[in-house]
């Protein structure tokens, strides 16, 4: 069982911001990655689209013998998790906007988050915002448009700097002290965020959380893969290799990456 893969699906590119985080902690698992792009952006699409899409991922990955599910997708967590726990006998892993540090750590009290519509309207997101923001404005903001953009390896464009501009805007005049990014695809706008937020801001994401606690679990489980050998890595997606191939470039090891009509 320990050499059996760890399953990572997100709705695109995004995910490989996980990926990356998990390999790092553990280079010896065994790992494949779905890029569900041909279907980006899930955070426009109704809650009952989100779990079917996440549904398909979810089999596509134990039908490759996976061990454990990694949701690298906010918007997927947030609106399929509790349904693909109660029906799929396999632990999952999933990743949600890290409101509880950013609320803990903010001295303005003031906190931003950065997320798709999918995530901010689900009821997930409500209860853990309620449950950890004791005292603490969060000012939620809609990342609408990024997802495409950074889908389409223009995470560094003029677009995207007109469009984050656009949303910052607001978070900065409410005095937040610490941005919450809430999706994976958006670790990849880090250059941009860091040109246009004042130096005092953290920005916060849950990647290497996620990959601890992947870790915890598999430790757990005794299914954790002991090898000293590096894993073998394969990348699946229903669009573009190329694109996917740009997300991957600086990574040291052996990568595959396919196509597949999922
Ligand atoms: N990476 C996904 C997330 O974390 C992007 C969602 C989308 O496709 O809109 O939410």
């Amino acid at each position: 069982m320990s050499d059996h893969p760890i399953g990572i699906f997100d709705s695109g590119v995004g995910g490989t911001s996980i990926w990356k985080e998990i390999h790092r902690l553990m280079p010896s698992e065994n790992t494949i990655y779905l890029a569900d792009s041909k279907y980006a952006p899930y955070g426009e699409k109704s809650e009952e689209h989100i779990r079917q899409l996440s549904i398909k991922n979810t089999e596509f990955l134990l039908d490759r013998a996976c061990k454990l599910i990694v949701v690298a997708c906010n918007t997927a967590t947030t609106n399929a998790i509790d349904h693909l726990r109660k029906n799929y006998d396999v632990p999952f892993i999933g990743i949600e906007p890290a409101i509880k540090p950013a609320a803990l750590q903010s001295r303005s009290k003031t906190v931003g988050v950065l997320a798709t519509k999918g995530t901010l309207g689900s009821s997930l997101f409500h209860s853990t915002s309620e449950n950890h923001a004791h005292g603490i404005k969060v000012i939620e903001q809609e990342g609408t448009g990024l997802v495409p953009l950074i889908e389409a390896g223009k995470a560094g464009s003029s677009e995207a700097r007109t469009l984050l501009k656009k949303y910052l805007e607001p978070m900065l005049e409410s005095g937040m002290d610490h941005l919450v990014l809430g999706c994976t695809h958006y670790p990849y706008l880090m250059p941009l965020l860091n040109e246009l937020l004042p130096g005092h801001i953290r920005v916060i994401d849950s990647g290497e959380a996620v990959a601890r606690q992947t870790r915890a679990v598999l430790e757990r489980n005794g299914s954790l893969n002991r090898s000293t050998e590096s894993g073998k890595s394969v990348f699946y997606t229903n669009t573009h290799v190329s694109a996917l191939k740009g997300f991957l470039t600086e990574v040291d090891s052996t990568v595959v990456i396919s196509h597949w009509d999922f």
